[in-house]
């Protein structure tokens, strides 16, 4: 049985360990949405992780509507990526850049007023993070089909984007409730054309933007993440297991790096679900990596993988919080507990504040 300390091959990079760390929106950027200095700090401290997943980034004005996140479509941002990827590749660690497109949870407010896009006529519920604060969602308007090689477009200018600034592949974000999830999910795709309806329609964004990306980084770079159980923003499925299975089964098809579920929370939490866990079946028809989070700790991730139900786990809060988190994995050391306050807040509290191991040892 693989130890969380054994090497993993995902495509074509080679993690170290299969601890991984989880996308995480940090809003450090600009609100010009371009990366910024500290970002290598945070990034660099975290370099450790069998492979980062960077926080969610926007491929598009049209697809971010998130204070202070970063971009990944204009030459600026592309530049100030730059810094971050070298820091954490002289750390000695690898990084992919999550490719972000939120569909109807962009606020007009980041559209000049003009609404957000979706797979249907649909509003998310809640509200949205704006530079005035929260703010409801808008109604979205659907994408027409002439706009979807536009949309491919985007993604791939992104894709060529992070390559040039470093990253070692990408991940497209098609999780918790954004737009391709938009897509993929019965409870927000109402549409009639070749784009909803069916499972197989369903996946067709999916598939289109996946292959699309993969022509650009290679699909042994290319990697996806799905959110399969539970609400995540409002978007569900009526049968979760009828729409994941052939979407993984056509990734695995691709040859896509590896595949990461956020499976469903404790009852409460985001994403809590009653309905059946999807990944174990996942695993059955996803021959290539499969990469399990939400709420691990050490033993039940070495117990994920000591069942075959993951190669790797990936850790969000704890890797916010423990910069060097598979070295006190390694010792059995004590976890620092992260800040939701500062999940998302300037500046560099909370953010490239926590102590590694040997920080706390020197402070002692
Ligand atoms: C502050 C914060 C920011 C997050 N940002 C992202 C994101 O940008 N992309 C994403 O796919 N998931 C995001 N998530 C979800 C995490 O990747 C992860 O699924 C979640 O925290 C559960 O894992 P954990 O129990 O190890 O923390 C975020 C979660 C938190 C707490």
């Amino acid at each position: 049985m693989p130890s969380l300390f054994d090497p993993l091959q995902l495509g074509a990079v080679t993690a170290p360990n299969r601890i991984l760390m989880a996308p995480l929106t940090r809003g450090r950027a600009t609100r010009e949405h371009v990366p910024t200095a500290i970002m290598a700090e945070y990034y660099a401290q975290r370099a450790s992780a069998g492979l980062i997943i960077s926080e969610a980034t926007g491929i598009s004005r049209e697809g971010l509507g998130w204070p202070y996140a970063p971009g990944l479509w204009s030459d600026e941002q592309t530049e100030a990526w730059k810094p971050v990827t070298r820091a954490v590749h002289d750390a000695g660690g690898r990084i992919f850049a999550q490719l972000w497109h939120m569909g109807r949870v962009v606020h007009p407010d980041y559209l000049d007023g003009d609404a957000p896009v979706s797979s249907s006529a649909t509003t998310a519920p809640g509200a949205a993070h704006t530079y005035d604060g929260k703010k409801p969602y808008a109604e979205a308007r659907p994408l027409d089909v002439a706009e979807i090689p536009r949309l491919l477009d985007d993604y791939a200018r992104a894709t060529r984007n992070a390559l040039a600034a470093g990253f070692d592949g990408v991940q497209l974000h098609a999780a918790n409730g954004y737009l391709i999830d938009q897509f993929l999910r019965d409870g927000a795709n109402h549409r009639t054309d070749a784009y909803g309806g069916s499972p197989e329609n369903r996946i067709r964004l999916l598939v289109e933007v996946v292959e699309r990306i993969a022509s650009i980084a290679g699909a042994d770079r290319t990697a996806v993440r799905f959110s399969p159980n539970g609400d995540t923003q409002g978007v569900i499925d009526s049968d979760p297991e009828s729409v994941f299975v052939p979407a993984a089964r056509a990734l695995d098809e691709i040859g896509v790096a590896f595949l990461e579920l956020r499976e469903p929370g404790p009852e409460g939490t985001f994403g809590s679900t009653t309905q059946p866990k999807v990944s174990p079946v996942i695993r059955e028809v996803f021959a290539r990596p499969l990469v399990l989070n939400q709420d691990f700790r050490a033993a039940d991730a070495q117990a994920a993988l000591d069942s075959g139900l993951a190669d790797a786990v990936a850790f969000g809060r704890t890797f916010l919080a423990n910069p060097d988190l598979p070295e006190r994995f390694r010792r059995g050391a004590p976890l620092n507990r992260d800040e939701m306050a500062t999940w998302y807040s300037r500046g560099p509290e909370g953010y490239i504040d926590y102590p590694a191991l040997e920080d706390e040892a020197e402070a002692a």
